[in-house]
């Protein structure tokens, strides 16, 4: 490239509106997709045309039924769980008794955060991966070379009442109703980390030993990342992605989803996608549950496809151990069979990680491995 055009590239970039996200970008009308959000041609969907890598067929992914895991049915729900974890690495959480008027309540303040003028948004704005309070677009908007079909506004959530006076100030419920989220997702994840612990038999004992207590607390006082997603129409679906295939860092995730399916995951070497279970959670395993369970249940590769009708919004919420603690194999699922598979990690080396490069597929996860 001449020095010249390197310039024009420069200044175009400056300038770009793709840095104002992709809300922004389509409020105009748009008729194609910009060239700074279309993949090469392998890393596209593919999903019209006969792909050896996607599925034909939606998936059912295993229901767990909640009030069962908390029932006498407990020792069956405990059973299911586990082949959950270890065969898929996702499922759908149903009767976890959140309100459905909480639910529909998040998605609504989340679609008018959304529908907020640019400027409003644009508040939240930073590039700081460690803010507490982050809207941007694509996964990051400083480094990604091709960007992806979608904004986010990321919170960090417990406790609440230390990170609620930075959330963002409109719309005029949005701090009430993410508040009352929150705490209910943050006590059923609690409730949900203690019964997939006692599924990697780690919790058998009844009465329960100081070590067990000490990690329950824990996760009591743990870290909890929310982040709403948005994901506009797109007038060219199948040359970009929502989110493109990564994995979540924490020990599990909590997606709220719209009726509109989007989320793929990795399943026998395929993509496939996810169909919607309204009022449910889609929960998958995190890269720390991973190292932590030493490799028995799996942090799947998962994408997000965009569409040429509708908006989608998810709500995530990423809940791990606090972010100065660090993560390690459990020492009861390490034997002369199973050695440690894992290096000990904490949320400050994957920060630094992703801060430093694009963190592609699972590389993060990877670069924790022992090899021998
Ligand atoms: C995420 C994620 C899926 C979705 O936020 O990490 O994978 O469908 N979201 O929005
Ligand atoms: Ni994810």
């Amino acid at each position: 490239m001449s020095p010249a055009m390197a310039t024009t590239k420069e200044r175009r970039d400056e300038e770009s509106p793709y840095q104002k996200g992709v809300k922004q970008l389509c409020e105009n009308g748009l008729q194609r997709v910009p060239n700074k959000y279309i993949l090469p041609s392998s890393e596209r969907p593919n999903r019209n045309v006969e792909d050896f890598n996607v599925a034909k067929e939606n998936l059912q992914l295993p229901i767990i039924d909640f009030a069962d895991l908390i029932g006498p049915n407990r020792p069956q729900a405990l059973k299911s769980l586990a082949n959950a974890c270890e065969t898929y690495g996702f499922f759908q959480l149903v009767s976890h008794g959140i309100p459905d008027d909480v639910l529909r309540d998040m998605m609504d303040v989340s679609g008018r955060f959304f529908d907020l003028p640019f400027e409003e948004r644009a508040k939240y704005m930073t590039t700081d991966m460690r803010a507490p309070v982050r809207y941007g677009t694509s996964f990051s908007q400083t480094r990604d070379s091709v960007f992806c079909w979608r904004d986010f506004l990321k919170l960090l959530c417990h406790p609440v009442p230390d990170f609620l006076p930075l959330w963002p100030v409109l719309p005029v419920d949005f701090r009430k109703l993410a508040a009352t989220y929150a705490e209910e997702n943050k006590n059923l994840f609690v409730t949900l980390i203690e019964a997939i612990l006692e599924s990697l038999g780690i919790m058998e004992d009844k009465e329960k030993q100081t070590e067990e207590k000490d990690l329950l607390k824990g996760f009591q006082d743990g870290s909890q990342l929310m982040v709403v997603n948005c994901y506009p129409p797109c007038p060219e679906p199948e040359l970009t992605l929502g989110m493109p295939p990564h994995s979540d860092y924490g020990f599990l995730t909590l997606l709220l989803q719209d009726k509109v399916e989007g989320l793929q995951i990795q399943f026998q070497g395929k993509w496939v996608t996810v169909d919607p279970i309204a009022n449910a959670f889609v929960v998958n395993i995190g890269d720390h549950l991973e190292i932590f369970s030493n490799g028995r249940y799996k942090s799947v590769l998962h994408r997000v496809l965009v569409n040429a009708e509708k908006s989608r919004i998810t709500v995530a919420s990423l809940q791990s151990l606090a972010f100065n603690c660090s993560v390690r194999p459990s020492p009861k699922l390490i034997d002369e069979k199973n050695p440690k598979r894992y290096k000990d990690t904490d949320f400050g080396t994957f920060l630094d990680y992703v801060t430093k490069q694009e963190p592609k597929g699972k590389s993060f996860l990877e670069s924790r491995k022992l090899t021998c």
